[in-house]
């Protein structure tokens, strides 16, 4: 072959290569991979459909159910990362492999954001492309045990056996996760600092699950009946599962000497709607809008190699991460929750 032929074919080609390369990091060339650890949780459901939305029209992107399988998830990240996705969105089926995770992604230099079970900090320092969008766990629980004690206190006849303590039951999310971990932790805490006297009849992991929740609370209303003077539970789902318990029982249908109050965390609009029929006392609003809104701002901007937070109001903290704030709901201020499930 003619060398001059040659040297202009190699530098065409040359062209094609890197024209290829640099339209990926134009808008509608962009591809981003998200996984949700499992579809059928009912607040991660809301999550998704707000990403969904958001990302239509402004990224292709893939993304997939973990079913809870962290093996699941591992695979689907692999793909991604085959791919060459130009970011990932991660919903972690298990908190603590975030680090093997990120010693996956870190070798291909693909942006990560952590979103809704929190890494620990040594995890999310350990590459600087990883942030976190999510709450601040502590202040669901701190929130929670505010509404019980002002309920507590503005109800005397909820201390059934009136000896100032407040026999509760407890319902876990899932052990390890900080959500869970932090709401069990400070709704007692709050409770004891406002001088409020506690006795715990039992406490279960139900996983963030209705169903779940509903056979311990079956199991507990057998056990103990109307000694149970409040249930008190890490989400709105297990709250619903308790309710739903109970009233098969004759709980909190009307009958004043047949009713336990319930707490939860989340504010999704069938807990809602029970607040305002006085089954439930009420809830912390976390808005799964203004996190998607968060994660897809950041995802886009790390996608198209900008700063994380370019055009954007957020804040890191020192893990890179964006808290979204919570909000105490009861019936006086039932109207706050409406916009963040819409
Ligand atoms: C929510 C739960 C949800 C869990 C999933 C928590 O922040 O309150 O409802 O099941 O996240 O990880
Ligand atoms: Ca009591």
């Amino acid at each position: 072959m003619n060398k001059a032929i040659l040297t202009f074919m190699i530098i065409s080609l040359f062209l094609l290569i890197s024209c290829t390369n640099n339209t990926k990091n134009s808008d509608d060339e962009i591809e981003v991979g998200i996984t949700i650890y499992r579809y059928d949780d009912s607040f991660i459901s809301f999550m998704r459909r707000n990403i969904e939305t958001m990302l239509n029209g402004k990224a292709k992107f893939i993304m997939n159910d973990s079913e809870n399988d962290q093996v699941k998830q591992n695979d689907q990240i692999d793909a991604a990362i085959q791919r060459n996705v130009n970011a990932l969105a991660i919903n972690l089926v298990d908190p603590a492999s975030a680090s093997f995770m990120i010693n996956k992604i870190k070798p291909a230099g693909i942006p990560v954001i952590f979103f809704n079970k929190e890494p620990s900090k040594e995890d999310m320092l350990s590459y600087d492309k990883a942030w976190y969008v999510g709450t601040l766990s502590e202040e669901s629980g701190n929130m929670q045990g505010e509404i019980v004690v002002k309920a507590w206190n503005s109800n005397p006849a909820w201390d059934k056996n009136g000896d100032g303590k407040i026999q509760y039951v407890l319902l876990k999310g899932e052990a390890g996760h900080p959500d869970a971990e932090a709401r069990t932790e400070r709704i007692k805490a709050v409770l004891t600092n406002n001088g409020i006297e506690i006795e715990q009849l039992d406490e279960q992991t139900a996983n963030w699950d209705i169903l779940q929740a509903q056979t311990a609370a079956d199991a507990w209303i057998e056990k103990y009946g109307n000694n149970i003077e409040f249930i008190f539970s890490n989400n709105d789902a297990m709250a619903l599962g308790a309710l739903k318990s109970i009233q098969k029982q004759g709980y909190n249908i009307g009958d004043n000497n047949k009713f336990i109050p319930i707490v939860g965390v989340d504010a999704i609009p069938e807990i809602i709607e029970e607040i305002k029929k006085g089954t439930v006392v009420g809830t912390v609003l976390q808005s799964p809008k203004d996190q998607a809104k968060a994660i897809v701002d950041m995802l886009l901007n790390a996608a198209k190699g900008q700063d994380v937070l370019a055009g954007t109001e957020y804040k890191l903290d020192e893990v890179k991460g964006v808290r979204v704030p919570y909000r105490a709901i009861t019936l006086e201020n039932i109207n706050e929750a409406s916009e963040a499930y819409k």
